[in-house]
């Protein structure tokens, strides 16, 4: 059975089908790259997995068991978390203070959760950023603190939605290896990414949508040669 397993998944807003008929598997271990166009409704997939947004229709199970309906909270719970596209520390914290909240998940007493905390962040390499205020980070540390706070909870399963976006080719590459540490700890990971060469290097897996629907699959050096692919992603921008 695979860790993951979506199947039929669809979101309407109003008119528009942000995701239809979408069917994928993620297995334990795996790194999947979910890809396609701005648009393309991959942010809404994850928003639907981590039960912000319910599903118009389909399944979506961890371990085999439906995840559909529980609230973020209980989804976390279960053992998958997430990233933001647009980071969303609590500014006013400290970097410890941020990853902790997250850490409660797993760890009722204060103790505990700091404990807790403090690893993960020498785990991501921010450790001496502890008592510093959120704000206070560069956009590359900012990422690292959204990962580290979503690690805090235990996951199982991470999804990271585009953590490289913004970040210069050595932060990507140090990124990059970051991911695959995660994965040699033992968490399964989705990544939505527009860096292709991270995408290229680091995936197992690639799924590919375009308006909201699954149009390719498979090894990622496959997958960027099919039609469809090339299609969804210059056709518009053809030359007239
Ligand atoms: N809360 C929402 N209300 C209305 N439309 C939305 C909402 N969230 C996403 N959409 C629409 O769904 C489509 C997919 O968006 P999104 O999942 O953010 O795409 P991606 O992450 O692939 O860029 C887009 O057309 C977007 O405008
Ligand atoms: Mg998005």
């Amino acid at each position: 059975m695979s860790l993951l397993e979506v199947d039929g998944l669809t979101r309407f807003y109003g008119g528009l089908r942000a995701v239809g008929d979408l069917s994928f598997t993620v297995g334990e271990g795996e790194i999947l790259g979910l890809i396609g166009p701005n648009g393309a409704g991959k942010t809404t997939v994850f928003n639907l997995i981590t039960g912000f947004v319910q599903p118009s229709a389909g399944t979506i199970r961890l371990d085999g068991k439906s995840v559909v309906g529980l609230r973020p909270h209980a989804v976390a719970a279960r053992g998958i978390a997430r990233t933001f596209q647009v980071v969303k520390p609590f500014p006013g914290l400290t970097v410890k203070e941020n990853v902790t909240l997250a850490a409660f998940l797993r760890h009722p007493s204060r103790r505990d959760a700091e404990a807790a905390a403090l690893e993960v962040l020498g785990r991501l390499g921010l450790g001496h950023r502890a008592g510093d205020l959120a704000s206070q980070l560069t956009l590359m540390d900012q990422k690292r603190l959204e990962v580290a706070r979503a690690l805090a909870t235990g996951p199982r399963l991470l999804l990271l939605d585009e953590p490289m976006g913004g970040l210069n080719p050595s932060e990507v590459d140090v990124a990059s290896r970051l991911v695959d540490q995660i994965r040699k700890g033992g968490v399964t990971v989705v990544l939505v990414e527009h860096v292709m060469k991270a995408i290229m290097r680091i995936s197992d897996r690639v799924v590919v949508v375009s308006q909201g629907e699954k149009i390719a699959e498979g090894p990622p050096a496959q997958v960027v040669k099919e039609p469809a692919v090339l299609a969804a992603y210059f056709g518009k921008r053809a030359a007239p």
